[in-house]
């Protein structure tokens, strides 16, 4: 099906994308960015288009990113199809795929990173150590290189969405952080590039993390407020399944991810569980007390 637009011009390089950037501020337009490590699904797409629709330009950068990977995790492994991703592109309604290199990238051994504070510790960031440093390293360069935006990322990865949204307020960083909603499946599973990791069994116990969620959010709206009795109604929840291997289960406060006494106001519910290779993760808002 045609999108009327033209096809997204494809990027390489640093240089290039900022001249063609500066091209576009300087007759007046606007930038949305949507950072993705590809293998692109209705999520990103989602993403893609929420930045048409508010911005002159859209760029979107693909770059699986070996910072935020460690020793024995999936980045060699990680679903790469360029092909197929710049179909998506076209079709989400980009204008640029900036898809560079890890040269371009990354040209010495890094000497310099983001050095993330207490946020970066909890959650994924306990069973990941220096995860969220990698994710902020890569994603302060493409605000570095890209300039003055709207960013969009999905808020199922909602550490990385509070963090990048911390970290572009903490350095003054031009850039407007924008969170938009989960996508899932018909049976709730959020879309993620790792779902291509699930067997057939995983695929139909994988949807448990959403029914975890929804009993925990349940619970809290029954008044309930405390943090470890909804982490263990979530915990049972994710048990009736076989094939699940919970990382963690958490009942935060959105503003610290950190439980510190009883839950109050504005509250996340987050979940990460194992399926064999896949590691999923998702999360739900809530008002506790
Ligand atoms: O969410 C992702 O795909 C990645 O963590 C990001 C933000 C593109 C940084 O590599």
């Amino acid at each position: 099906m045609s999108t009327g637009r033209p096809a997204p011009e494809r990027e390489a390089t640093i240089r290039g994308l900022r001249a063609r950037l500066a091209e576009a501020r300087a007759a007046g337009r606007t930038v949305g960015l949507v950072p993705t490590m590809g293998f692109l699904h209705a999520g990103h797409c989602s993403l893609i288009e929420r930045a048409r629709a508010e911005n002159d330009v859209v760029v979107v950068s693909i770059f699986v990113n070996p910072l935020q990977f460690n020793p024995g995790e999936d980045f060699d492994d990680y679903p790469r199809d360029l092909d197929r991703d710049l179909e998506m592109c076209a079709r989400a309604g980009a204008d640029i795929v900036f898809v560079p290199g890890g040269q371009e990238m990354y040209p010495e051994p890094v000497a310099t990173t983001v050095r993330l504070g207490a946020l970066a510790d909890v959650l994924c960031g306990a069973s990941r150590a220096g995860h969220f440093d990698g994710v902020a390293t890569v994603v302060a360069k493409l605000f570095s290189i890209v300039g003055e935006c709207s960013a969009y990322f999905g808020e199922k990865d909602f550490q990385q969405l509070t963090i990048v949204s911390r970290m572009a307020a903490d350095l003054s960083l031009p850039v407007r952080v924008v969170g938009c909603p989960t996508v899932r499946e018909p049976d709730g599973l959020a879309l993620s590039s790792r779902n291509a990791y699930l067997g057939e069994a995983e695929r139909s116990q994988a949807p448990v993390l959403r029914r975890a969620l929804e009993a925990g959010a349940a619970l809290v709206q029954s008044g309930e407020t405390d943090a470890v009795a909804v982490e263990a109604e979530m915990a049972s929840v994710i048990a009736t399944a076989p094939l699940a291997e919970i990382d963690y289960t958490a009942a935060v406060p959105v503003s610290t991810l950190t439980a510190d006494g009883p839950l109050r106001g504005d509250v996340r519910l987050l979940v990460a569980v194992r399926f064999g290779k896949a590691r999923l993760i998702d999360n739900t808002g809530c008002r506790a007390g």
